[in-house]
């Protein structure tokens, strides 16, 4: 029997619940793609119970926001974030950070995630100072209430939304 794989150095994952995707998290997904030969965006499967976005509208919304950029990869993923890097073999987990309250919650994550599978690294980035602010949640109220998200999202993400409200373009 042939020894395990080793873990691929060069693949990342970005794990989240994208509902829907940032600008942010484009930022942090570009800047992943320039550390690491690979990206692959993960989408977290039943995790809220009413989200805005079914999670295959989200990888659809994802793979046409980075369509120019072929390694970026989009997938959806359950169970245990460790459990799926290990089938990827991915050797690093993005996660980014906007202010010191992302800390604690970002800090026990990584932590969980190495004492369950000590190979993994979890790497920390910083979104460019104008995302700090931004947060999926807030986007759909904003923009729920009639107000403008224009700038904070990609284009095909106010497209999406707007479908999904009704709204004329
Ligand atoms: O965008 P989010 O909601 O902050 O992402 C959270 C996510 C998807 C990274 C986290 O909930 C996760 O990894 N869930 C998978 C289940 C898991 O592995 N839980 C243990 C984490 S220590």
């Amino acid at each position: 029997m042939s020894p395990p794989e080793p873990p691929n150095g060069r693949l990342a994952i970005f794990p989240g619940s994208f509902d829907p995707i940032t600008n942010g998290h484009v930022d942090i997904i570009l800047r992943s793609a320039h550390l690491f030969e690979r990206v692959l965006v993960a989408v977290l499967v039943n995790q809220e119970k009413k989200p805005l976005f079914t999670p295959e509208e989200r990888v659809t919304i994802i793979r046409e926001v980075f369509s120019e950029y072929p390694n970026v990869e989009v997938d959806t993923f359950d169970g245990l974030l460790v459990d799926y890097a290990r089938r990827r073999r991915a050797s690093a987990i993005i996660r980014g950070i906007r202010a010191v309250s992302d800390y604690e919650y970002e800090f026990q994550m990584a932590l969980m995630n190495r004492h369950l599978e000590p190979s993994l690294e979890t790497v920390f980035m910083m979104p460019a100072e104008q995302y700090t602010y931004l947060s999926s949640r807030l986007i759909k109220e904003v923009f729920s209430l009639g107000g403008q998200v224009t700038g904070l999202v990609p284009s095909a993400v106010e497209t999406w939304m707007r479908r999904k409200h009704g709204k004329q373009s």
